[in-house]
């Protein structure tokens, strides 16, 4: 990759990302052939949606959250923007529909990948490395040439990422202690920076991680966006007030739809406009999940299943009438959301 690709700002864009997924069902049991024979695909009408209409936005120097609870479509969308899920096509159990535009041009998934870094939610480690040996392993396999500029490189991360301390460490599994958690999400990000990419997905780099360590990351994660002009597009359940400070933007997710996307500041205008009480103890975007855990979705399977892609798409959300109960500490209190 040369200097100018890697000192690029993107600014990417998704416009009407929906992506559908095609369920097989099996009836009866038998032999193999019979077994061949008997598994169908279900009607089109039976299709589910996992991401319907998602419109988004990531700009270069920041970092964009994408929140919601388990199952909300968060890593099928960073699937997409990272070019591995590419729209137009049919995958295997998926189709995905809409458009991704990289500074406004639509996204060429193959060099998509080249100038980006994708942080996958499992740990793709090797557990008997130590993490010097991991990234340099990394850093040769992805930037060609020769042990020394691999090296180099390695040396650089290291220290940027705090793994200079652990770097003779083996990265270890569930069998064989190694670094600690929060140690192993710099590794794997770290892994994904050897080529130095102008944007960087991550999923969940906070999960399982103490408050402390989950700051870290994400404060890594803002000076890279800050002072580097990277794109950092990262997916997050439940932020803690401290990490939330450093997100530049978010967009939320409930059942595949995006129900808000902007500051986290006009967020919390929208909830009080929309008559919400935000308990004191209870920071905005933890709020906010947990209200659209309760959202309904209307329309999601259209009755009409000969309706053409647009109709099958039009999904409204209605925010009924929800009590979100919080129970932590002394300061419980009932809350009424009117949507
Ligand atoms: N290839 C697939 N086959 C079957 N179901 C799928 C497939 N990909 C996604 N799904 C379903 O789509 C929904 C969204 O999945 P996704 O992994 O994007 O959610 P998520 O928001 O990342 O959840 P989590 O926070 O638990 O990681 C889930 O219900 C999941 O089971
Ligand atoms: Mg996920």
């Amino acid at each position: 990759m040369d200097q100018e690709e890697t000192e690029a700002r993107y600014n990417i864009k998704a416009k009407k990302l929906s992506c559908r997924l095609s369920r097989t069902v099996v009836h009866g049991g038998g032999s193999w052939l019979r077994w061949w024979k008997q598994i169908k695909p279900i009607d089109a009408a039976a299709d589910e949606y996992i991401l319907r209409n998602v419109e988004f936005e990531a700009r270069a120097g920041e970092i964009t959250a994408i929140a919601g609870s388990s199952g909300a479509g968060k890593t099928t969308l960073l699937q997409i923007l990272g070019g591995s899920l590419v729209t137009g096509c049919r995958q295997a159990s998926s189709r995905v529909s809409g458009e991704v535009l990289v500074n406004e041009k639509p996204m060429n998934a193959l060099w998509f990948r080249r100038i980006s870094g994708y942080v996958t939610q499992d740990e793709a480690l090797f557990p008997l490395l130590t993490v010097e040996e991991m990234v340099l392993y990394a850093a040769r396999l992805r930037l060609g040439g020769g042990v020394q500029p691999a090296r180099a490189r390695a040396e650089i991360l290291l220290k940027e990422l705090a793994l200079e301390h652990v770097a003779s460490v083996r990265i270890g599994d569930e069998s064989r202690r190694g670094i600690s958690g929060g140690e192993k999400r710099r590794v794997s990000i770290a892994v994904e920076l050897v080529h130095n990419p102008a944007v960087l997905l991550i999923d969940e780099p906070t999960s399982g991680l103490d408050s402390g360590s989950a700051l870290n990351v994400v404060q890594l994660l803002q000076s890279m966006a800050a002072e580097h002009g990277k794109t950092v597009v990262l997916t997050i359940h439940q932020p803690g007030f401290r990490v939330l400070k450093l997100l530049d933007r978010v967009l939320l997710l409930s059942n595949g739809a995006a129900l808000y996307e902007g500051t986290l500041a006009s967020l919390e205008e929208r909830l009080i406009s929309a008559g919400s009480c935000i308990p004191r103890h209870v920071n905005v975007l933890e709020f906010a999940i947990d209200v659209l855990k309760n959202l309904r979705r209307d329309g999601e399977r259209s009755e009409d299943h000969h309706s053409s892609d647009a109709d099958e798409l039009r999904y409204d959300v209605h925010i009924k009438q929800t009590r979100a109960s919080y129970s932590n500490g002394r300061f419980t209190e009932e809350v009424w959301i009117l949507g």
